[in-house]
């Protein structure tokens, strides 16, 4: 067979929903163009920012011998596992106290959904053998790519309500109860992606009723810890709510591209809670049999550069004001469009879901069409679902955008 005929058959399969947007805005050469596209998050200028907590320990690394490149343990680099675990569940949690709680290191949120997905395919009894997952609809369209790669059937489940741009909620608890008792359900720990529509803390309380009364296994991602709120404890409400019951069977995925702002370090960790400390020593195992053979083992400087972050007094300090600035910086966001849309353009509608919504993203309401012509005719670099990102947004061009919604929603009602 010659090179030509072993390939002919191979066609490009079809962009990525949100990274390529980014290429079509890096070679857009309007002026006005704005990424709203990926969710990273960007100054008031429209800059990446690399947090100042970041660059001090990048600057400790660079001078510190024990800094070295050697190979780390397959579950990851000690001090990072242990105080990754210590920031999503908190330092009292009992799984971590009782030696229960696995975690490993991963490439990323991306990383952990995919060993955690893996994991569950190889081990977990699935009602009816199916080896379903419940998503919530929508979901972050990775999810549905990361899961069905790892031998995994996600099926929707109802979440957002179009209509009233919120929680479906009453469907959704409804739609948890007729599951098969033991299903797997993902749920986003916070600011949900990509409606930016969390429970509330009492809804959170009925749902992990649910859960506990059902054995549903709860796959949560937390990808915004710290980044929605600005308090990495009152983003970690839900998953320490379900940890502290000790009634609820899950793994947590962490992501710290958001919170520390390392997006290109790709570091996160899967955190599987067990009931004892023999049964996390068999997990840990199995997972790092994974892990050994798909990257032998994570990589290290994005992991050294979080463990001093979260361990170090002063440089934890200023992460916490790290994440109040970026956490602050979207919320003012969010009002200076919801100002622009209401009182500058008087755009028909209601708005009020964009200052309701919460962390990165805010799900506008607008159909595939008017995203379109938001991207080709206004520049305006936008996911088809139109989730934009609030972090895209900055007082140079919040009112450019606001003036493209206004168009596009009154064109379409002939207003
Ligand atoms: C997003 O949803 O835009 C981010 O989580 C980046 C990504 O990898 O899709």
């Amino acid at each position: 067979m010659t090179t030509n005929e072993l390939w002919s058959h191979v066609k490009p399969g079809p962009p990525d929903a949100i990274l390529a947007l980014s290429e079509m805005y890096a070679k857009d050469t309007s002026e006005k163009k704005a990424n709203l596209g990926i969710g990273a998050y960007r100054d008031e200028h429209g800059k990446p920012w690399i947090l100042p907590a970041v660059q001090m320990a990048k600057e400790q690394l660079i001078k510190d011998p024990q800094a070295n490149h050697e190979y780390q343990p397959i579950a990851g680099f000690p001090p990072f596992t242990a105080a990754a675990c210590r920031l999503l569940f908190g330092e009292d949690a009992a799984s971590i106290k009782e030696g229960r709680l696995v975690v490993n290191q991963t490439i990323s949120g991306t990383g952990a959904n995919h060993l955690g997905a893996v994991f569950l395919h190889h081990f977990y009894p699935f009602p009816n053998g199916e080896k379903k997952i419940y998503v919530t609809d929508p979901s972050w369209p990775n999810h549905f790519a990361i899961f069905k790669a790892a031998g995994l059937k996600p099926e929707l489940f109802p979440y957002y309500d179009a209509a009233t741009r919120s929680l479906a909620f009453d469907r959704m608890v409804a739609a948890l109860q007729n599951m098969p008792d033991g299903s797997v359900v993902l749920l986003h720990a916070c600011a949900h992606n990509p409606t930016g529509v969390d429970p509330s803390e009492s809804q959170w309380r009925e749902i992990a009723e649910v859960f506990a009364k059902k054995r549903l296994f709860a796959f949560f991602d937390s990808a915004y810890q710290g980044f929605a709120s600005g308090d990495p404890a009152k983003d970690a409400f839900a998953v320490r709510l379900f940890e502290s019951r000790g009634d609820i069977p899950m793994l947590v995925c962490q992501s710290f591209a958001k919170n520390a702002g390392l997006y290109g370090e790709r570091i996160g960790a899967l955190h599987v809670v067990t009931a004892s400390p023999e049964q996390a020593e068999a997990v840990n195992s199995q997972l790092n049999l994974i892990t050994r053979s798909e990257m032998s083992t994570a990589p290290v400087y994005g992991a050294r550069i979080v463990a001093k972050i979260l361990t170090e007094p002063e440089l934890r300090a200023e992460w916490n004001r790290n994440i109040q600035t970026m956490s602050q910086r979207i919320i003012e966001m969010r009002h200076a469009l919801f100002d622009k849309l209401t009182q500058h353009f008087k755009t028909p509608g209601t708005w009020n879901h964009i200052i309701e919504q919460t962390g990165m993203f805010s799900f506008l309401g607008i159909d595939e069409d008017q995203c379109q012509r938001l991207v080709s005719e206004g520049h305006i670099y936008l996911v088809k679902t139109g989730r934009i990102s609030m972090a895209g947004l900055n007082p140079g061009n919040v009112e450019y955008v606001a003036g493209w919604i206004d168009k596009v929603v009154r064109e379409r009602a002939n207003l």
